[in-house]
């Protein structure tokens, strides 16, 4: 239903809402903000099909939520630092975010949000995966609780950037592999406290979690192994395919996320923000 009035409609049983009835080229009024805001806390991703936004749209809506961050490893669009072109090319091998994680939890503190808006969308594949990490923690039993509340976790990015990433052969996206990188390294909880919902959810990820905080990497993989193979449980999961013209805003304090790699003869490009977030609690 689109009558012009906002109208939220849930997608994905974990996951997921599609908003339609908002005109996101125009400023929002705050009653409206609030609705979304509210959907995004309940929802965790949100769909806005059928927009017609330039960079500065796509900036202003962004900066609703907060101040934008400056990805530390990618180069932003030229006159638009703030955003990526997250792009895949006919035969690239790789893609930038095909592994499950939250966004750049290498920083101290890490995204709260990631908006992509969709420019070019293959025919079939290209899809986003999500994974609801609060039903992920919500599923532990209470012995595995108990023991995660007390863990932190050190997360790098040497694994998605610097010269041992060796990523940029295989696509079109380009990360900073030169010799002068150097890692940024932070500790967070294992599991973290939602700063809005005060809801507890799972926080490590197989693309920037290194080992458990006091623990060598050969005594944490274990249990990290577990921890990742169990954040993304189907019934966890909501699979959002795209259509162009299409923004999708998530919240990376609630959920990890992929970009699949099932494309290698199709052009997929998307354009990409990051809001700034708090540090884990
Ligand atoms: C990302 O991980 O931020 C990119 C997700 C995608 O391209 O679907």
């Amino acid at each position: 239903m689109d009558d012009g009035t906002l109208h939220i409609h849930r997608i994905g049983a974990s996951a997921g809402a599609e908003i339609t009835g908002v005109d996101l080229s125009n400023d929002l009024s705050n009653d409206q903000f609030a609705v979304i805001h509210q959907a995004l806390l309940d929802h965790h991703v949100l769909c806005f099909p059928d927009q017609e936004l330039s960079p500065e749209d796509q900036i202003a809506f962004a900066r609703r939520w907060g101040d934008l961050a400056i990805h530390p490893n990618l180069t932003g669009m030229n006159d638009f630092p703030e955003i990526i072109a997250v792009e895949r090319k006919p035969g690239d091998s790789g893609h930038l975010g095909s592994e499950w994680h939250n966004d750049t939890t290498s920083l101290e503190k890490p995204p709260m949000g990631t908006m992509m808006y969709s420019k070019i969308v293959p025919q079939v594949g290209g899809d986003t995966l999500f994974a609801n990490q609060y039903d992920a923690y919500d599923a532990l039993s209470n012995g595995m609780k108990d023991m995660l509340d007390g863990l932190s976790a050190v997360h790098g990015d040497g694994r998605v950037a610097g010269p041992r990433a060796a990523l940029n052969e295989r696509r079109t996206n380009k990360t900073d592999e030169s010799d002068a990188w150097r890692e940024t390294i932070n500790t967070h909880p294992v599991v973290r406290t939602h700063p809005e919902t005060g809801r507890k959810a799972l926080y490590v990820n197989i693309a920037y979690t290194l080992r458990f905080e006091n623990m060598t990497t050969e005594e944490s993989q274990p249990l990290l192994n577990f921890l990742y193979e169990h954040s993304h449980r189907p019934e966890f999961t909501y699979r959002h395919r795209w259509s162009e013209n299409m923004l999708v805003l998530w919240d990376n304090r609630a959920l990890v996320h992929l970009a699949l790699n099932d494309c290698p003869t199709s052009h997929r490009l998307m354009e990409r923000i990051q809001i700034k977030g708090d540090r884990p609690f």
